[in-house]
């Protein structure tokens, strides 16, 4: 018997544009998750997704990652939060304002998520977006539907939530929550967010200042057990540049201990202390600024019992990191060429090795 008519069309056009090696029979990078609950299993969140220091815009202090949403998905990010605001009458991403940090209108960071939901066909997305404007669901669903995102949509029929594995299998692998201003007759997969989730604080001061009880929605807040609730761990800090202007900055000196498993504050203690109070509960999402920094994936499949992960494309390095340590060392091979220099003028003697290993030091940072 031909089996071969059985499989979806679908999915051979979809397979067909994944990258090379794509393996469909891991759900999030492994095949071990396929049958487990999406509420029982850790999820990584980029914290402001789409405000992405780069090259282009200085590194602007005001965005909270190094890399867009493609290249989070492709290292196992699962959780995407970021602004939504009203700008001259369409649809932006903008931090806080469209004047502070304007990440463009929201069908075009649409597109790229739903460009890479259909060439990664077995990857569970859940949108987290902040919408302190309460735009109208109506106006964001038309903007789901066209950018395809609409049709990978996941609507809860109030019977617990399904495996990573069905959620694969029917396709409707997008879970979607509005912070505020949902309205489930207009929009029904765009969902009330602080029906599903509660979230630990969002404001925090310092690695040491975390903490795992409830801070919202309202009716839980101040608590521990918020069952059956999905947590939501806010993972990043703010330096307070002004206490009175109240501008804070996140802390992006520290992420890379932050989103670690050693230090002050590191993610995997924190993760197994809030389980711990939490009743040993394993699921939730951990919320964290410059994803790429630390090992974050490394901590949420421990948690997840993952041992290898499928289909997983390590983040490259820290852009403005490598950038300042090529200038460093190129300040320093300058400033040393220029003694040797000096020496050799005034008739001291350089040796032909000294003038080699300068070199090597240098000329690939210029
Ligand atoms: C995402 O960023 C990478 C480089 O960091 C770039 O090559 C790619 O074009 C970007 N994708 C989109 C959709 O902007
Ligand atoms: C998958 O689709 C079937 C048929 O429409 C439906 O009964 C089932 O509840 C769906 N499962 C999930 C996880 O959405
Ligand atoms: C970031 O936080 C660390 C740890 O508290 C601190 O030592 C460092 O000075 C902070 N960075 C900035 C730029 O304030
Ligand atoms: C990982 O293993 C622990 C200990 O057996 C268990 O409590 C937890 O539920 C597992 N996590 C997942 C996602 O299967």
């Amino acid at each position: 018997m031909n089996f071969l008519h059985l499989l979806p069309l679908a999915l051979f056009a979809l397979a067909a544009e994944s990258p090379p090696g794509y393996d469909a029979a891991a759900c999030n990078q492994s095949p071990s998750l396929c049958t487990k609950p999406y509420n029982s299993i850790l999820q990584l969140g980029a914290h402001n997704s789409a405000f992405v220091r780069t090259a282009a815009n200085s590194y602007q202090s005001s965005a909270n990652q190094y890399f867009n949403a493609t290249i989070q998905l492709s290292a196992g990010v699962r959780l995407l939060q970021s602004q939504i605001h009203l700008d001259k009458g369409s649809i932006k991403l903008c931090h806080t304002s469209c004047l502070i940090f304007d990440a463009g209108t929201l069908d075009v960071w649409f597109a790229e998520i739903a460009g890479w939901m259909k060439t990664h066909p077995s990857e569970v997305v859940t949108l987290l977006l902040v919408n302190d404007e309460k735009i109208p669901p109506a106006q964001l669903k038309t903007l789901f539907d066209n950018s395809g995102l609409g049709a990978l949509a996941f609507t809860p029929s109030g019977t617990g939530w399904p495996t990573l594995g069905e959620m694969v299998g029917n396709d409707t692998r997008l879970v979607t929550f509005l912070s505020e201003g949902a309205d489930v007759k207009a929009a029904p997969y765009l969902l009330p967010e602080f029906d599903y989730v509660f979230e630990t604080p969002f404001e925090t001061f310092g690695p040491d200042k975390f903490s795992c009880m409830a801070d919202r929605p309202g009716g839980v807040a101040g608590k521990e057990s918020t069952t059956p609730l999905i947590p939501l761990m806010n993972r990043f800090f703010y330096d307070v540049i002004s206490e009175q202007l109240k501008l804070y900055i996140s802390n992006s000196t520290y992420s890379s201990t932050l989103n670690s498993d050693q230090g002050v504050g590191n993610l995997a203690d924190g993760v197994a202390t809030c389980q711990k109070s939490w009743g040993g509960r394993s699921g939730g999402y951990v919320l964290l600024d410059f994803v790429n920094d630390g090992s974050p994936m490394a901590v949420v499949d421990r948690v997840n019992n993952v041992t290898k992960a499928y289909n997983r494309a390590e983040f490259p390095e820290n852009p403005e990191k490598a950038q300042a340590q090529a200038k460093q060392d190129k300040e320093m091979g300058w400033s040393r060429i220029e003694k040797l220099s000096t020496r050799a003028r005034e008739g001291g003697e350089v040796k032909a090795a000294e003038w080699v290993f300068y070199a090597g030091n240098w000329a690939g940072s210029l």
